[in-house]
């Protein structure tokens, strides 16, 4: 008999600093209707000059280390779309900030926003064959799209770090998987540019078909009936997008369009990913922790995932929630997170969107613009150099 496995704990991270779309809205004229309504999102997280997508990642577990310890850890995941090296991983780094033993494990992964999906299920995989390891899962993104163009309202940034292992005290992953793979365009980032390059209402069409098709594939695999699920946690790039995703998904299964079963459904999950914006990677599982930390009584009860990453790679799977997870869960640290955020105006929002790591080689330190334990402190001949408070 195999023992349960899935999310032992979660730990979420974010930015220095937030923009409200009030100020995007004042600056370009948007009615802000189009944020607040319209796409269902309120402010973004805004990375400091001296934070990067190690430093968040960073934030994230080392509370999880805290309190577990690293014993039983030989495994580190990073998921990323802001990758920072096209060679190192950067959960090197985050293994070296958190002194982790030299006898792991560390890797990195990317398939736009779905890569920590499948770091999870990797997980899942080691724990299965050895039920005494645990794996630490990182998902951890920077997500900025050009200046003035449709996408900059749904910019944001944060890590979220799992620990994955065997009886966990959240969330029992189940079987089957649904996937699906597509080879679409609608958002990519090629080698040479820092933004990415997005064809919004592609990219909507195309995770509106992975929906039906990893939705289609979780049937066919044998996976639980729609009306079975407690709550849905969509990747959501804008809430907006989960609300569309599941009247689709409702849509296909020949189920009526009931618009207080589908704000039921996904309001709980929605509560970070409003205040934050998107965070690629990290933005399912901060759905999952808004869920959690909503006051549902959840124990016992199956909860659908649907992660997407463009280009595209969708899966949905299901999870059972664990009883006694209410003590498990991590509200006060998380809300914290959120609240600590020094609002930027608009202008110095803009100053910060520019701001790039000289490519020249030379010394460079970082303006110290973040106040919490890690900082990406200078490069020095093309080295990243972290600091800890
Ligand atoms: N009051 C209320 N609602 C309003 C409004 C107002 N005053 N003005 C407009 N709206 C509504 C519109 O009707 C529309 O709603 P519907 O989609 O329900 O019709 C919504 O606000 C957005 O308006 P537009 O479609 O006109 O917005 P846009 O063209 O400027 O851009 C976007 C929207 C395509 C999402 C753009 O922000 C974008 O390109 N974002 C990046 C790509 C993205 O996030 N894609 C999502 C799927 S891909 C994915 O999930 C992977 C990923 O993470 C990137």
């Amino acid at each position: 008999h195999d023992p349960a496995i899935g999310i032992h704990d979660l730990s979420l991270a974010t930015t220095e600093f937030v923009l409200p779309h009030t100020a995007l809205a004042a600056h370009n004229g948007t009615d802000i209707g189009k944020y607040h309504v319209g796409i269902g999102q309120r402010s973004m997280s805004v990375p400091a000059a001296d934070e990067d997508i190690v430093t968040l990642a960073a934030s994230a577990a080392a509370p999880l280390i805290a309190t577990h310890g690293s014993d039983g850890i030989r495994t580190l995941v990073f998921a990323t779309e802001s990758s920072i090296d096209q060679a190192k991983s950067a959960g090197i780094y985050v293994h070296s900030l958190l002194g982790l033993p030299s006898a792991t494990r560390v890797v990195e992964l990317k398939q736009a926003c779905y890569a920590a999906t499948a770091g999870l299920q990797f997980a899942i995989g080691l724990v299965r064959r050895d039920p005494t390891q645990k794996v630490l899962v990182i998902a951890s993104d920077i997500s900025r799209y050009d200046l003035d163009s449709p996408g900059e309202a749904t910019q944001g940034a944060a890590a979220v770090a799992l620990l994955v292992s065997a009886d966990p005290a959240l969330l029992r992953i189940e079987d089957p998987s649904g996937v699906f793979t597509a080879d679409v365009m609608d958002f990519w980032r090629p080698n040479y540019r820092d933004t990415a390059l997005v064809d919004g209402q592609e990219s909507i069409t195309a995770y509106l078909q992975a929906v039906e098709g990893c939705w289609k594939d979780y049937t066919e695999q044998g996976g639980r009936a729609l009306q079975d699920f407690a709550a849905f946690c969509y990747h959501q790039p804008f809430t907006k997008m989960a609300y569309k995703a599941h009247r689709h998904l409702l849509n296909y299964t020949g189920h009526a369009t009931d618009e207080d079963a589908a704000r039921r459904a996904l309001a709980d999950t929605t509560g970070y990913n409003t205040v934050i914006g998107n965070s690629y990677t990290a933005s399912v599982y901060l759905a999952l922790a808004s869920l959690l930390e909503s006051g549902q009584d959840l124990a016992g009860k199956p909860v659908a995932f649907l992660s997407y990453g463009s280009g595209s790679v969708a899966e949905f799977f299901a999870g059972t929630v664990a009883p006694g997870y209410r003590t498990a869960v991590r509200t006060t640290a998380h809300q914290q997170a959120v609240t600590r955020r020094r609002e930027v105006d608009y202008a110095t929002y803009r100053q910060l969107h520019a701001t790039r790591l000289p490519a020249d080689g030379g010394d460079h330190a970082t303006a110290e613009q973040t106040t919490g334990a890690f900082r990406l402190a200078a490069l020095r001949g093309h080295k990243r150099i972290y600091t800890t408070r």
